[in-house]
């Protein structure tokens, strides 16, 4: 468990296959209703590849367990070596090749954060080729809830043109706490925005997880004068 209701999920392609896929995209888990009813839920992939190297046959996704789910169900009652049903992979949240932006900024809540867990290698990669800065912020009730929170501090800590700014929107770590750091705030993503000073001249965002968090940002964005092509979105909907 990464939080008290997420799980992280790693799985292996029983053939044995590659799995090819551009950080940023999803996959779609098959499975049944209890009536028999075929139903699919999707998936961001979490897994970190090497840029580069051959691809693995590993796919990590972090789930959020939500009451009276019918996929939580599936996840929850899974044991070590179950096998699920999946396709994939799909979408286009991913950085794209020609971008010439001076910096990304990176925006999710909860589970919406692990597209930007699997771009870490190709934002370090363009971080060294084209010096681009890159701004997290990532939306959690508290610190027991900020997933990938010491993964993300440590890269921070290695490359200065990335900073990571939790948001905790209800409780904020406990000074001299492990997460407690001077870059944090208490609040939504949405109300720090202005803080770093949105650029239509230099700015791609990148906005993932709850709709309502992803339409409140998109129009802020959009308010500094960010075109919709440099406002990239994903939206957890849920699929039922
Ligand atoms: C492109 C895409 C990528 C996604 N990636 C992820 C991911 O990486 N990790 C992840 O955890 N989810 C992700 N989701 C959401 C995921 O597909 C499911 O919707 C979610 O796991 C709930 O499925 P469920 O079957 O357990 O609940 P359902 O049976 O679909 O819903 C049960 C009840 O919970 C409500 N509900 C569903 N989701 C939420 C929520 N987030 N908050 C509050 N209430 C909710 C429903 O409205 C319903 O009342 C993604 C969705 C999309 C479209
Ligand atoms: N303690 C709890 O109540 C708790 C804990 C875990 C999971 N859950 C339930 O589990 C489900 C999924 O939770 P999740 O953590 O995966 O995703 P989530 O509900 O989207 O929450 C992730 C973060 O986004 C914040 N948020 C909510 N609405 C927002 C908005 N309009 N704009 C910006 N930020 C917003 C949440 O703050 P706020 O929640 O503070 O508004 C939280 O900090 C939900 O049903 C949730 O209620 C509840």
């Amino acid at each position: 468990m990464l939080a008290p209701t997420v799980a992280h999920l790693d799985f292996e392609r029983s053939d044995g296959q590659p799995v090819v896929f551009a950080p940023g995209q999803f996959i779609q888990i098959h499975f049944s209703y209890a009536d028999g009813t075929a139903t699919k839920r999707s998936y961001s992939l979490a897994t970190i590849a090497t840029p580069g190297a051959a691809p693995g046959t590993a796919v990590e996704i972090a789930v959020s367990y939500v009451p009276g789910g019918a996929a939580t169900a599936l996840f929850e009652g899974l044991a070590i070596g179950d096998t699920v049903d999946a396709s994939g992979p799909f979408g286009r949240f991913c950085l794209m090749p020609n971008d010439a932006n001076r910096r990304y900024l990176l925006i999710a809540t909860g589970t919406g954060v692990t597209p930007y867990r699997s771009m870490l290698p190709l934002l370090e990669q363009q971080m060294a080729t084209r010096g681009i800065e890159v701004v997290l912020l990532l939306g959690a009730r508290s610190p027991d809830e900020l997933l990938y929170g010491d993964e993300f501090r440590a890269f921070a800590g290695a490359h200065p043109g990335f900073r990571f700014v939790p948001c905790f929107s209800r409780r904020m770590p406990a000074p001299g706490s492990p997460q407690d750091h001077p870059d944090m705030r208490h609040g939504y993503v949405q109300q720090f925005l202005d803080e770093f000073a949105p650029d239509p001249a230099g700015d791609i965002a990148y906005l993932c997880g709850n709709p309502d968090m992803v339409d409140a940002c998109f129009e802020a964005l959009k308010g500094k004068g960010l075109a919709v092509s440099q406002v990239r979105r994903e939206k957890y909907v849920s699929s039922k």
